[in-house]
């Protein structure tokens, strides 16, 4: 898979380059066909990014702008055919804020607060949960200049942390799933006496220290009876190919101390207590509780306890070996612990009313709407507080193997530590130039600024012109009678503050660094 995105990014090199326009396309019915590619991406004159176009689906009424949508996408589309792996941030209106290629291959995993601050929280590893490879790596969090600043995974498990779950604690602990194999007699599961099973486990990990604080493992405490993938359907218990009889796909610590651990392949929610036992069971075979009608689920994913009587959880209802419910749904669940019972809240249906069998999130948002990643479909929608559909859009065609595990939509500024990148075309001279500026991760730059230097060893640089940002890359262009033998490009905020200069390019390419007293202008972020 990834030596196909290296390729990709190769031919685009050999071939002339046309930029494809950015903005997200509005009920675009070639989109779905496939009439535009397999996996439909943007290109830029100079800048290698190959990010996806967005389609909306079910478009919002100002489509493209997209206006009423607040914040930006952070996810990570994958698969056979995507386009650039590594995750990407989003303007609504399909233009690129960020993309995260510089870590291959790669996760994105939406904001989380770390020392009170947000940090963008970044997967890295091998393998792709479209593949059936559950991953092994670690977890990086960049600040808002996009610096790393923690890098972690789990401990004494014999493989890395996996792709399914990283959660920021209110401490500052980082809580992550792993996948180890263990040897196992599974003759009593129509297995092999001397078979494998995948042991998932949750493990809380002090950041700072790299200590594991808690590990729990269900072999010891959910007998591989109570669930609902047999062998042969999720692995054949050899070593190779090791039964994956839980499936961990979710964790929350709970400020009490509790976690609220997901298992995909027993349909059931644990809350388990930092000792390991299991406080309660809910759905599944051994369920604690009793559901009404449209609260139950099966091969979920995303489980969020947000207080004692309310969860989140994205509904897949099927497998790719097993149906249950007609399509997917995200839920919001009321559940009363005392009583032991589980009733629907409200519920989000897919624009396109199909299943997911893999992956999946539902992020509840601040004003009670609640942002839908639809997994395995590469769709994503918003809803109203009473689950209704508000608008739908998708980053690949449906029957494309392109997905993005979990979706988010946050509000960001960020503003890189590496300077604005720039590049002259080729066909450009000292009185007739065009320059191409971005800034991969910058969320305040409403405008660029061209400079010129006459000098050969640039120091005094001269405006020349000034464009309006409207996409990731900017041209910018010069056309006079003195002649520049340098250019350079500075990053301007909605107050036409400068945010930071890039170095020279001159004509035939060299860099040299921007003059001392080209500092910052606008408040530095904090
Ligand atoms: C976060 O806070 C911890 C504990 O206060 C400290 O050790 C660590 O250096 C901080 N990390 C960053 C990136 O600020
Ligand atoms: C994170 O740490 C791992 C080793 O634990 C190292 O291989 C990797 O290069 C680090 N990544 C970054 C981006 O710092
Ligand atoms: C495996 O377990 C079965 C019972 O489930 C038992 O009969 C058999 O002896 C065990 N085999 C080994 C090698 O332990
Ligand atoms: C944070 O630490 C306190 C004190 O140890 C503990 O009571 C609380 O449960 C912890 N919360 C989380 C989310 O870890
Ligand atoms: C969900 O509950 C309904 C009744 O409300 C039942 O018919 C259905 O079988 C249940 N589905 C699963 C997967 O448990
Ligand atoms: C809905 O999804 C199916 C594939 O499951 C696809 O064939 C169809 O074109 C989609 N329709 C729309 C309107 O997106
Ligand atoms: C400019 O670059 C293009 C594409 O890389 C190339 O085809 C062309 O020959 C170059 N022109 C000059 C004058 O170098
Ligand atoms: C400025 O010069 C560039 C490069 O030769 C050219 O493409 C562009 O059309 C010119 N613009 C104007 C306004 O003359
Ligand atoms: C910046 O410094 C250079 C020398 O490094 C000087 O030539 C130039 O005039 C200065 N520019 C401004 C705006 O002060
Ligand atoms: C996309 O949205 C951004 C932020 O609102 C805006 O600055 C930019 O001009 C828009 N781009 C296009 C092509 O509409």
């Amino acid at each position: 898979m990834h030596s196909f995105l290296l390729t990709s990014v190769c031919l685009s090199l050999i071939f002339a380059r046309k930029a494809v326009a950015s903005v997200a396309y509005c009920n675009n019915q070639d989109f779905e066909s496939g009439a535009l590619g397999v996996s439909p991406s943007q290109t830029y004159e100079a800048a290698l990014y190959r990010p996806v176009q967005l389609n909306y689906a079910l478009p919002p009424d100002d489509c493209p702008a997209n206006s009423q949508i607040e914040g930006y996408f952070f996810f990570a589309p994958e698969g056979p055919v995507a386009m650039q792996g590594g995750g990407l941030i989003m303007n609504p209106n399909g233009t690129m804020i960020y993309s995260a290629s510089a870590f291959q291959p790669s996760f994105l995993r939406g904001l989380q607060s770390y020392n009170n601050s947000d940090h963008v929280a970044i997967w890295i590893g091998d393998g792709s949960p479209v593949t059936g490879g559950h991953g092994s790596g670690y977890n990086l969090l960049l600040d808002n200049t996009y610096t790393v600043v923690a890098n972690f995974t789990v401990k004494n498990l014999g493989v890395g942390a996996d792709i399914h779950e990283l959660q920021i604690t209110s401490n500052n602990t980082a809580v992550m799933t792993a996948y180890p194999t263990q040897a196992a007699n599974l003759s009593a599961f129509n297995g092999p006496s001397d078979g494998y099973v995948l042991n998932c486990a949750a493990q809380e990990v002090d950041i700072a220290t790299g200590q594991a604080l808690f590990t729990w493992q269900p072999l010891n405490y959910v007998d591989p009876s109570e669930c609902y993938a047999a062998i042969g359907e999720a692995g054949s218990g050899t070593a190779d190919d090791p039964w994956d009889y839980f499936h961990i796909n979710s964790i929350q610590k709970l400020d009490d101390g509790n976690y609220f651990i997901s298992s995909r392949h027993c349909h059931t929610l644990y809350l388990i207590n930092p000792a390991g036992d299991i406080l309660w069971k809910m759905g599944g075979m051994k369920s604690d509780f009793t559901f009404g009608q449209g609260a139950n689920f099966s091969w979920q994913h995303h489980a969020r306890m947000h207080d004692t009587n309310t969860i989140s959880v994205f509904n897949n209802g099927a497998s790719t070996f097993d149906q249950d419910f007609p399509y997917s749904q995200g839920l919001l669940l009321n559940f009363d612990e005392s009583a032991k019972t589980v009733t629907l809240n409200n519920a989000r249906s897919p624009f396109n009313r199909t299943v997911t069998t893999s992956q999946g999130s539902v992020q509840i948002l601040d004003n009670g709407d609640s942002f839908v990643g639809w997994g395995d479909m590469p769709y994503f929608s918003q809803h109203d507080s009473s689950g209704n559909i508000l608008w739908s859009a998708q980053f690949a065609p449906s029957e494309q193997e392109v997905s993005s595990y979990r979706v988010f939509l946050h509000d960001w500024v960020a503003r890189p530590a590496a300077p604005p990148s720039m590049s002259i075309s080729n066909s450009s001279s000292g009185t007739n130039a065009v320059v191409y500026a971005w800034w991969n991760g910058a969320t305040e730059v409403t405008a660029w600024q061209l400079l010129g230097s006459t000098a050969l060893t640039p120091s005094r640089a001269e405006t020349l012109n000034v464009v309006n940002k409207v996409d990731f890359e900017t041209t910018l262009t010069y056309n006079g009678t003195r002649r520049y033998q340098n250019f350079q490009v500075a990053a301007m905020n909605a107050n036409g503050e400068i945010l930071e200069y890039s170095s020279f390019t001159s004509l035939d390419g060299i860099t040299s660094p921007k003059a001392d007293n080209e500092t910052v202008t606008a408040a530095p972020l904090n």
